[in-house]
């Protein structure tokens, strides 16, 4: 499959690397040129390209972004046609956009997404740490091989970013549709808590849209207690044991 990835940080690069080593031809990109893409994202092949150049003649784009700068984007995507996945892995935390404005994402953050680029998205990868994408993927089949939920409106959608879910190590599991997926944001059961997908469903099912997003910025002042800032990833295995005792 051809795969354009805008957004080479901490997700994006671990999702380059991975496609491209299970066979997909893969572009990736950033904000600032090809230049700037360091070979490690490339270590499995793939190509660097521009902004403009990532979303072009691909089957499926994968944004790997801040949240806050999606609407940046919206009209590179407003030329990717019809037929082409777009799948975003963003998650929202309370923040202000790159004008300083406070960015309301309303309660189910796929779709101001979906609104902002003017067309249905899959939502896929929000729900895993970036330590635990880039070390804990498994062959299909493995035991305790950790389990990701995909939400999308269409089945085309759904079904092609569920193949490329496994494809970098981790079970897909059908989370439903885009307005349903308030269930796999920040705050919420599933969310960090590298479940496999016997516990993934129950997950799923007891998120609590009233409370997610308490848990979420207690879990945000936590890890701003521990690291410092609010963009510098705490230790993997502490993010995963904080994330579940404060979500599950
Ligand atoms: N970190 C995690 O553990 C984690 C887990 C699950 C989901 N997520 C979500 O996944 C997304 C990416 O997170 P991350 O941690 O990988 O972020 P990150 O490390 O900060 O990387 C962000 C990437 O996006 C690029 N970018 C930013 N604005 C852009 C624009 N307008 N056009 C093109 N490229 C742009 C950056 O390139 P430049 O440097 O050139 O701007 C950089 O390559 C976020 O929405 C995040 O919420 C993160």
């Amino acid at each position: 499959m051809k795969i354009g990835i805008l957004g080479v940080g901490h997700i994006g690069k671990t999702l380059a690397q991975r496609l491209s080593a299970a066979g997909h031809e893969v572009k990736v990109a950033n904000s600032r040129g090809p230049e700037t893409i360091g070979a490690d994202v490339l270590a499995s092949g793939g190509r660097a390209v521009t902004a403009a150049e990532v979303v072009a003649d691909v089957d499926a784009v994968i944004l790997s972004i801040p949240f806050s700068n999606l609407p940046q984007v919206a009209p590179l995507i407003t030329g990717v046609p019809a037929d082409t996945v777009v799948i975003d892995t963003s998650n929202y935390y309370p923040m202000r956009d790159s004008r300083n404005e406070a960015v309301d994402a309303g309660q189910v953050e796929s779709l101001w997404v979906a609104e902002q680029l003017g067309r249905p998205v899959a939502k896929a990868w929000n729900t895993i740490g970036s330590d635990s994408l880039a070390n804990k993927g498994k062959p299909a089949g493995s035991t305790d091989r950790i389990a990701l939920p995909v939400a999308a409106d269409s089945p085309r959608d759904r079904d092609l970013a569920m193949a490329l879910v496994e494809d970098t190590g981790f079970d897909a599991f059908d989370a439903g549709t885009l307005a349903e997926s308030w269930r796999q944001q920040p705050g919420t059961p599933c969310y960090g808590t590298d479940l496999t997908r016997e516990e993934l469903p129950g997950a799923l099912a007891a998120a609590d849209a009233t409370r997610s997003p308490k848990r979420r910025d207690l879990a945000v002042a936590a890890i701003q207690e521990r690291v410092g800032d609010a963009t510098t990833n705490p230790d993997a295995e502490y993010g995963v044991r904080l994330s579940r005792a404060l979500f599950m």
